[in-house]
């Protein structure tokens, strides 16, 4: 028997907030639509801010205007943040002239001083990005999952994933014998392993990891909806909110219909409104590309032509090698 997937019907998407809505997209400016949402409405906010990186969709301003601008977005996110309710804050660096600022770091004290509770700091690990040349090229952003109150919503069980060694059992005390790991799986840790776009370093021309990174859409930084999934999954129940206020293509609005929960967003550039109105349309009529949550990183397998040391660079490299042997033994 042929085995087809299950896509949702469609639901309708509001403009703009309405309390009985199931998925709102607001095209505009997050302030507009937070002035439009009741106090607590929402289980959870996940964002990836604008880094005030110069990209297509920002203009570049000092560190501390733009932390003051996002201070005064916060604290009304705050006030529409349920009791039990959860705020995930997905960022990288800003760079000024070569040196670092990391922004979650920069960001805590803002959160803090509304009295949020920090329960994790998520390093996202990609394998992929820029080459520095001055400093170690960057490999991680992070994640700071704050909740609101000391009572809130944790489905651990909904986010396990498979044991390195589910074999393994206790050696002593009275379990002795038994199975020492969760039979649901293991709790998936503070480091998480998603691939970013690896598209944007001319990697699509290896198959593989062409069919590993199918989201891709003309935002300069979308995240991917499998990092979403793992925070919604775990941070909200069926039918509650997740909001995402700096939207862009839609992503987490996706990753919370998805998992049948509400979905609302504010997105200022008509474009990124444009293509995320199109993602939900291809979820709903089972055409959307994505990545399934838990598709296991693709490991090259030495054999494919980009793997493989160019003929340009062989004399350097065994030269390389013959050096570092002759190291060895002195
Ligand atoms: C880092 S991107 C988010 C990308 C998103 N996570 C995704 O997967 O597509 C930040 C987005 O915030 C939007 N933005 C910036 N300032 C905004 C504002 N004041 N109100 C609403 N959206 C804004 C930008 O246009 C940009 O698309």
């Amino acid at each position: 028997m042929l085995n087809l997937p299950l896509f949702q019907s469609p639901k309708p998407i509001q403009d703009s907030f309405r309390s009985d809505a199931e998925i709102v997209l607001y095209q505009g400016d997050v302030n507009s639509l937070l002035a439009e949402i009741p106090d607590k409405t929402v289980s959870l906010i996940i964002t990836s801010p604008p880094y005030n990186l110069g990209k297509d969709y920002e203009n570049r301003v000092s560190i501390e205007h733009y932390l003051e601008t996002q201070t005064q977005v916060i604290a009304q996110l705050y006030r529409v943040l349920s009791d039990r309710g959860s705020l995930c804050w997905q960022v990288g660096n800003f760079v000024d002239n070569g040196e670092v600022y990391p922004l979650d770091i920069l960001y805590y004290s803002i959160f803090k001083k509304l009295g949020l509770y920090l329960r994790n700091r998520i390093i996202w690990r990609f394998g992929h990005g820029l080459h520095a040349s001055k400093r170690f090229s960057g490999r991680y952003e992070t994640i700071l999952w704050f909740t609101k109150s000391e009572d809130y919503t944790f489905n651990l069980d909904s986010v396990r994933i498979p044991a390195k060694y589910p074999g393994k059992r206790h050696f002593k005390g009275p379990n002795r014998g038994k199975p020492s790991g969760n039979p649901l799986g293991k709790n998936p840790s503070d480091v998480w392993e998603i691939i970013a776009q690896e598209w944007e370093d001319g990697f699509l021309d290896i198959p593989n990891v062409k069919s590993n990174h199918p989201e891709k859409t003309s935002h300069p930084c979308q995240f991917p909806i499998e990092l979403v999934e793992r925070c919604v999954l775990a941070l909200t129940n069926e039918k509650d909110w997740v909001f995402d206020p700096y939207a862009g293509v839609g992503s987490s609005l996706i990753a919370a219909v998805m998992h049948n929960r509400r979905a609302m967003g504010s997105e200022k550039e008509t474009q990124y409104v444009d293509i995320a109105r199109e993602r939900l349309f291809s979820y709903f009529n089972g055409t959307l590309r994505n990545r399934t949550i838990g598709t296991p990183v693709f490991v090259p397998t030495g054999k494919e032509k980009v793997s493989q040391v160019p003929d340009e660079w062989k004399a350097a490299s065994q030269k390389r090698l013959l050096e570092k042997k002759e190291e060895a033994y002195r």
